[in-house]
């Protein structure tokens, strides 16, 4: 029988200079943690971490600060240690390790023998450890090096251990790691009619018993084929899935599916399940923000939760193999996947990158990737890279028909694609060539080409890969807008969403674009949360990005309310958000701008009409120039097509801030706690929220732990783990892991009283 161990406590740490293998506990500096660990979220962030070259003059070199990776200290080395016994019952079984990502350069030792390790920091792999395992009292000894080199990433990448670690005790004939294919041979959505194929390395068809559950109930049992009639379909509004058990000699595995049937098509688009589908995509990077690369579970479901509620069903996974465990919630939680393996091939986008190992690495990797990922019903696209340099050079479509041919050789029932950024040259051979490799074409930006680039691609199915770079702060308002140059001194940007990236346009645009390009399969818009690095257009001390819907605190931007507003579907009420805050000076001229799912909405200033404006498909913002502010209240009103009020809403003059507020979301653990995502803000004597409080508040926690803490300010450089925080824009999010009868008390210097939460 197998047995699976998740290896989360009981681990030790240390960084290192880079000393050889093996290591001694007794030597100093070793400090106990639990996996997934990033050992670069702790900070101190610092801007000399990864300097930037400026100029070079008469007596060397100029750098500046550097903040393109977050200015966190994640490079270097770092050593684990952790021990484990076998009991001697065991003896004769096999053992695996199972990591599911180690960034980066990792080298597993145990008991002293090098048991495997992996380059490619996003990859998951398996170490077979059986030959030199311990029974009994004998200890057994693992020890990972993981080594990050300078100039690594264009992103935070995160440091060390970040994913789960598993050691698998198998009997001595057994599934290989990732060695069962499930593959839907027959899929008949009229009828809901399906045949499953199972193969699994190492055995016959006849060596396989397979059994499959819907709801609790045995739907069918067989061997390597099986036949089911009333079937229900997987899709994101109705993500069904079926357990299947694959039992081999004494091996059992169980693993989730879905039944969906998908066609790409050049002329028509997309079809999911026999009806016409698009893509309502975000990318999305993989950091957590406070939590850094270290995957939760708990916190993405989060985050997910959030994104879904938007009416996004579709994510791109930028622009690495995500955790293994984010897919699973894509397949239950229902967000169709592009499942993407590189951001760049040989030629390389910065000078420490994978570019240096992708000859000798690459195609270990994408068929990982592909074997490790090929059962899930959300994964609908293979992408074989982001924006690669080399689809311009001759070797680009060399390299594309090779990882094509992989892909394809370790599952036919995907389309391989990938994200192409030169569109806009003329058409050059070399880049057509490129993209004719594909069997679906991805744009990153530029929907202006789309009817050109139908044309010069008439047989293949095209998409928005990555659109709409807009660059917001969550609560900066800058007037007049849009901003002319986006690089605003404050280093913020302006909440609005009319300030984007020079090889971008807005997200008007784009939703325009899809209006009118009926054959475009939808888009994966830039993108869900903010990340680590990439602060552009602002240059240290910015540490994150400003280019997503929610702040790297998780907290929304006015922007994602945009896109709630296109993606509305009629089962969910309607959008009306007004922006901006209406806490101005007296005669200040405002911009008023609703985003909205209602077919006209009318703004009024305390009770007087301030005119009705019409959405278009395609363009849910309306607009307001130049509204002469007044204290009061500022109400929309939503209608239908018929002028029926559909919805409300308003924003309302804060006075001075008279309490603390506090919002919760939880989502249970099973590694015991709850996680805690508690909002804090201020609001006034008759509980209006005050959106321009910049407080400092203190928090203090009993039965439980501070994870850490963020406002969202992308120039905040404090650490995360800390017990004060600033309200910034009037917000902040402090993440604690609760025991049942545990508090959070926060403090403001302006309230004697405290807000005390019990859980
Ligand atoms: C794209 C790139 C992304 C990100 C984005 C920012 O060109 O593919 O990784 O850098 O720009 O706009």
């Amino acid at each position: 029988m197998r047995r699976e161990t998740v290896l989360s406590s009981g681990w030790y740490f240390r960084k290192g200079a880079g000393e050889p293998l093996p290591f001694h506990l007794e030597d100093p500096g070793w400090r106990s943690v639990t996996l997934p660990h990033d050992w670069g979220i702790e900070g101190p962030f610092d801007g000399w971490i990864e300097p930037k070259f400026t100029s070079s003059t008469d007596t060397g070199a100029v750098f500046m600060p550097g903040n393109d990776t977050g200015a966190l200290p994640w490079t270097g080395c770092g050593y684990y240690v952790h021990d484990f016994y076998l009991p001697e019952v065991e003896k004769g079984q096999s053992f695996r390790l199972e990591f599911d990502g180690v960034m980066s350069h990792s080298t597993v030792m145990v008991n002293d023998k090098i048991a495997g390790g992996r380059v490619y920091g996003y990859s998951s792999f398996a170490c077979d450890i059986t030959p030199w395992v311990n029974f009994g009292k004998k200890r057994n000894r693992i020890v990972v090096k993981a080594e990050n080199p300078v100039y690594l990433s264009r992103w935070y990448p995160g440091a060390g251990i970040y994913r789960e670690v598993r050691l698998v005790c198998l009997p001595q004939k057994h599934f290989c790691y990732n060695g069962i294919h499930l593959e839907t041979t027959e899929l008949d959505c009229i009828k809901k009619t399906a045949t499953l194929k199972i193969t699994a390395e190492g055995f016959s068809a006849e060596e396989l018993h397979t059994e499959i559950r819907f709801g609790g109930k045995v739907v069918s049992i067989g061997e390597a084929e099986l036949h089911l009639a009333g079937i229900e379909l997987w899709s994101p509004e109705n993500p069904a899935l079926y357990e299947v058990t694959v039992r081999g000699g004494e091996d059992e595995v169980t693993l989730k599916y879905g039944f969906r049937k998908l066609i790409f098509d050049s002329n028509n688009g997309m079809k999911l399940n026999g009806a016409p589908y698009r893509f309502r995509g975000l990318c999305m990077h993989h950091d957590l923000g406070v939590f850094g690369t270290a995957f939760h579970k708990e916190v993405m479901t989060w985050r997910l939760r959030k994104v879904k509620a938007l009416g996004c069903n579709a994510l791109r996974m930028a622009h690495n193999p995500p955790d293994p465990k984010l897919l699973d919630l894509c397949d239950e939680m229902g967000f169709l996947v592009m499942d993407e393996a590189f951001d760049m091939w040989r030629t390389k986008k910065t000078s420490g990158d994978y570019h240096n190992e992708f000859d000798a690495c690459h195609e270990r990797d994408l068929r990982d990737l592909i074997r490790r990922d090929r059962n899930h019903p959300c994964v609908v696209l293979w992408s074989i890279g982001n924006e690669i340099p080399d689809e311009v050079l001759e070797q680009g479509a060399e390299i594309a028909e090779e990882l094509v041919r992989i892909c394809h050789e370790e599952d036919m029932s995907r389309p391989v694609t990938a994200a192409i950024s030169h569109q806009k040259e003329e058409d050059k051979p070399e880049l057509h060539a490129f993209a004719e490799k594909l069997d679906v074409i991805g744009f990153n930006y530029k929907p202006e080409l789309y009817p050109i680039l139908h044309k010069r691609h008439p047989n293949k199915a095209i998409y928005g890969s990555e659109t709409s770079a807009v660059v917001s702060s969550r609560g900066e308002y800058f007037f007049p807008e849009p901003g002319i140059d986006i690089k605003r001194p404050e280093g913020y940007n302006s909440a609005y969403g009319t300030e984007y990236a020079v090889w971008s346009n807005d997200s008007e645009i784009m939703f325009q674009a899809l209006e009118e390009c009926s054959w475009v399969l939808g888009e994966f818009a830039w993108c869900t949360f903010d990340y680590l690095g990439e602060p552009f257009p602002h240059p240290f001390p910015n540490r994150s990005s400003c280019f997503a819907l929610f702040d790297l605190a998780g907290l929304p931007k006015d922007r994602a309310y945009l896109y709630a507003a296109q993606w509305h579907r009629k089962e969910t009420p309607e959008v009306l958000h007004i922006l901006p805050h209406w806490n101005w000076l007296e005669g200040q001229k405002v911009p008023v701008h609703v985003f909205t799912s209602c077919a006209s909405a009318e703004l009024f200033l305390n009770g007087r009409s301030l005119g009705v404006r019409y959405t278009k498909p395609g363009a849910p913002r309306l607009v307001w120039d130049n509204i002469s502010f007044e204290v009061g209240k500022l109400e929309a009103i939503g209608y239908d097509e018929n002028l029926r009020e559909i919805a409300r809403s308003c924003r309302v003059t804060a006075g001075e801030p008279a309490a603390i507020g506090c919002r919760i979301e939880r989502e249970p653990s099973t590694s015991g706690g709850t996680y805690v995502f508690a909002e804090l803000y201020l609001t006034d004597a008759q509980g209006n929220e005050v959106e321009t409080a910049g407080d400092e508040l203190e928090i203090e926690i009993t039965g439980g732990t501070l994870i850490g803490i963020d406002n969202g300010d992308a120039r905040c450089l404090l650490p995360f783990k800390r017990r004060t925080v600033k309200l910034y824009n009037g917000r902040a999010m402090a993440i604690a892991q609760m025991k049942e009868g545990g508090t959070i008390t926060v403090r403001c210097a302006r309230f004697t009283l405290p807000c005390k939460i019990k859980f």
